[in-house]
Formats: C-alpha cells, sequence, structure tokens
C-alpha cells in the first residue's frame, strides 16, 4: 500500500504562492470550484472537459501528481483548469484577500487519506483551521462536498465541519446539480475503485450561510 505524505513535515511549510487567477485561466469570473487532494487530477480535468462555465483549481501535495497533471494538461485545450502543489491549508491561506471576493463557489474533499491511527489525527486534511480559512475564502452561499469510504474518517470530517458554525447541512436541489461545479456527477478515480469493489460511500454537502 502507497505510504501517505505527512502533512505537517516541514518540508511543506513553504510554498510557491499561485499566480494571480487572470494569468491562469481565461475567463477569471467564472465560479471556481477547489479539489482538495485531487491526486492524479483525472477528475478535474474531465469535469473542466466538460463544464465550460466553471475554472477548477487542483491542490495537491504530491509534487509528481502535480507535475504529471500539469503533463497532461499539454496536449488539451482547456483554459478553466490549474493545478498547483503544496500542502492545501497554506496554498488557501495564501489565496485570502488575493481572490476577488465570492469566486470559491465549492471545494471538494474526495477520499482523503485516512491516517488511521489517532496520534496521526493532525495529519488529517480536514481541520478546524482549514475549515475557518475555507469560511474566509468562500462566497456565502458556497459549498464543501465531502466524500470517503471510511466511515470513522467521514463521522471526524463531519464533526469539525459541523463544529465551524459557518456551514450547515445541506441538500442540492435539482436546479442547483445542474448549475454545479460537477453537474453530470463524475466520478474520481478513487470513487470507481470503491463502486468497482462495492464498498459504501459516506458522503455530505454543507452550505457556507
Ligand atoms: C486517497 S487520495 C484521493 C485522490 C482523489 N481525490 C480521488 O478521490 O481519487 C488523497 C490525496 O490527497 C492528497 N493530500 C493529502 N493531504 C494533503 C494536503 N494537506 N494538501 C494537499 N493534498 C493532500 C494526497 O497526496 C492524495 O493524493
Amino acid at each position: 500500500m502507497r505510504q501517505h505524505v505527512n502533512p505537517l513535515s516541514k518540508v511543506f511549510n513553504d510554498i510557491e504562492p499561485l499566480p494571480p487567477l487572470k494569468d491562469i485561466f481565461e475567463d477569471y469570473t467564472k465560479p471556481l470550484h477547489l479539489d482538495i487532494g485531487c491526486g492524479s487530477g483525472n477528475f478535474l480535468i474531465n469535469l473542466a472537459h466538460h463544464n465550460k462555465n466553471w475554472n477548477y483549481l487542483g491542490l495537491e501535495i504530491r509534487e509528481k501528481l502535480v507535475n504529471k497533471s500539469k503533463l497532461k494538461l499539454k496536449d488539451e485545450s482547456i483554459d478553466n483548469i490549474f493545478f498547483a502543489f503544496g500542502n492545501a491549508e497554506y496554498l488557501i491561506e495564501d489565496c485570502i484577500g488575493k481572490f476577488p471576493a465570492d469566486i470559491v463557489s465549492s471545494v471538494s474533499f474526495n477520499f482523503p487519506d485516512p491516517w488511521f491511527k489517532k496520534k496521526h489525527y493532525k495529519r488529517r486534511i480536514i481541520q478546524p483551521q482549514l475549515i475557518h480559512k475555507i469560511s474566509q475564502l468562500m462566497a456565502d452561499g458556497g459549498f464543501i462536498s465531502i466524500k470517503s469510504d471510511v466511515e470513522e474518517l467521514f463521522e471526524y470530517m463531519d464533526m469539525t465541519i459541523s463544529k465551524s458554525k459557518c456551514f450547515i447541512t445541506y441538500n442540492y436541489k435539482d436546479s442547483e446539480i445542474r448549475n454545479s461545479y460537477n453537474p453530470i456527477k463524475l466520478k474520481t478515480n478513487r470513487e470507481n475503485y470503491v463502486i468497482g469493489n462495492k464498498l459504501r460511500i459516506f458522503e455530505k454537502l454543507y452550505k457556507k450561510i
């Protein structure tokens, strides 16, 4: 089994700030979706192809995966996607005050690393400080989506987001799915694996109030 990257390692303390949005997207005024821990990038590339009304930003702590995702874009003619390397928490922190207010319309956490041992819980991506930073960056009415096949991790993430008081549990209305970042319900690599193995998926949506 692949070893997870420890996001608390000092090597991830520094990030390369993102370029201004106007330099990375053809039309930076479109609603922006952030996929945190975007892995291979395939999910986001598919989304960017299918849904030109949104911009997509993938954050990933494995530099090799980010470089590979960028390489995949070389042969593609899409101008609504960008991948950034680093600890998502620091990348998001850096975007606060730099991104136009209300541009980040949704954020997804798809099958984050579980970090099963209690002494490693702090390495789990969803932490109170990250949720606070997302709430500072995100438009009112924006959404956070979480998915996991690990029930205990799902409950940990749910508890952390629910405690923030900035988000309420929500179910998309049909019209909202059509206009969401993922209108045709594309699936991530991990999600396809989980479905193929008939494992259960735990998922929830939150709306910023
Ligand atoms: C289990 S994989 C899931 C990948 C993809 N979302 C999917 O559903 O197929 C979790 C990903 O999150 C990344 N990750 C973990 N902690 C992170 C952090 N603090 N910042 C950015 N990415 C992180 C990992 O490197 C890994 O690629």
